[in-house]
């Protein structure tokens, strides 16, 4: 795609007349928009660019690996990957309020982001993956409003991080970011990825969040996943997620009798993630990923699925 191309040059020539001989440090989330920003800002700056990857221990089964082999791996980018999961799942003890949930993940995400900086010694700019949306919405949202939901979107990092922005993708929509990060050679299965949120599985597991719970969340959420992509259905969906309900509900299985938690099952299309609608599976390809859920996964024996569009459910469970 020439214009893509084009783009990506003068986007590359503009980060250099930006940074100098500066240093930029970029926080990579998993998500397509921070790995795009890095691998334009790394074609455009090589060195100057470190990047820092906080595991919070709320990602998906395997993300965290995923995304630090991608990145030194594939790309040789050197890559500072800090496992903060166990000081993750302690701030998170004995919190089931989805706000405090977020305030706690968004706190200790810059906290432990700026000691990340502080080590790094001289860093002059902070690079972000803002998309154009994301400009427009925090203009026209300014003023009185009642928040929903707070977005603590891991990688959106305070003005007391004293340092100049470089964000190189602000004039974009997500497709022109895709179409970004295919011509800087990022692999398809990260470019067309759902939209995953910065709290990530610490809201869609209902109440509090322990290692356990992460771990019997991760596994569900995987099969369904694979399910998915097996039967060619990932791109037609915005989002799709298990959910974690911990409920004791009584089952059977041989001669016993169990009492588990039940997960629930959640996929829907969308445009914009605003509005969304339930996505339509055939019950056989459901009946099959609940039977393999319950068989697999100790610790939940039931498994339902979520037939709420948005509005009036929201897409996540918290
Ligand atoms: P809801 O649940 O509000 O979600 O319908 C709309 C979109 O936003 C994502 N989402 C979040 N993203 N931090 C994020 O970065 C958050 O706290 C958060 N909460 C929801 C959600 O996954 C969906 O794409």
């Amino acid at each position: 795609d020439w214009t893509m191309e084009a783009y990506k040059e003068q986007a590359i020539a503009k980060i250099r007349a930006q940074v100098g001989s500066g240093h930029v440090i970029c926080g990579l989330s998993g998500g397509v928009d921070s790995a795009v920003a890095a691998l334009l800002i790394h074609e455009a700056i090589g060195e100057q660019l470190t990047c820092v990857f906080v595991d919070t221990g709320v990602l998906r089964f395997n993300e965290a690996k995923e995304i630090v082999e991608l990145f030194r791996g594939h790309f040789n980018i050197p890559l500072v990957h800090v496992d903060a999961s166990e000081m993750f799942l302690e701030k998170l003890a004995g919190v089931s309020d989805p706000e405090q949930k977020r305030k706690a993940i968004g706190g200790l995400f810059i906290d432990v982001f700026e000691a990340e900086a502080r080590k790094l010694g001289e860093v002059d700019f902070l690079a972000q993956g803002t998309l154009y949306p994301d400009v427009i919405e925090s203009v026209s949202f300014k003023g009185p409003s009642v928040t929903i939901k707070s977005h603590h979107n891991v990688g959106g990092l305070p003005a007391r991080m004293r340092m100049k922005l470089v964000e190189p993708l602000r004039e974009l929509f997500k497709d022109e970011v895709r179409a970004l990060g295919r011509e800087l050679g990022l692999p398809e299965i990260f470019v067309g990825r759902h939209p995953f949120p910065g709290p990530g599985l610490a809201v869609r597991i209902l109440g509090e969040v322990t290692k356990d719970r992460v771990q019997i969340l991760q596994q569900a959420d995987r099969i369904f996943l694979e399910e998915i992509r097996q039967a060619g259905l990932y791109d037609e969906i915005w989002q799709a997620f298990a959910v974690l309900l911990p409920v004791k509900t009584v089952g059977v299985m041989g001669d016993g009798r169990t009492y588990e938690w039940v997960s629930a099952l959640r996929a829907v299309t969308s445009v914009d993630g605003m509005t969304a609608d339930v996505y339509p599976f055939e019950s056989a390809f459901l009946s099959k990923v609940a039977t393999r859920i319950v068989n697999e996964v100790r610790g939940i024996n039931r498994v339902t699925y979520d037939y709420t569009s948005k509005p009036p459910g929201t897409i996540e469970w918290e």
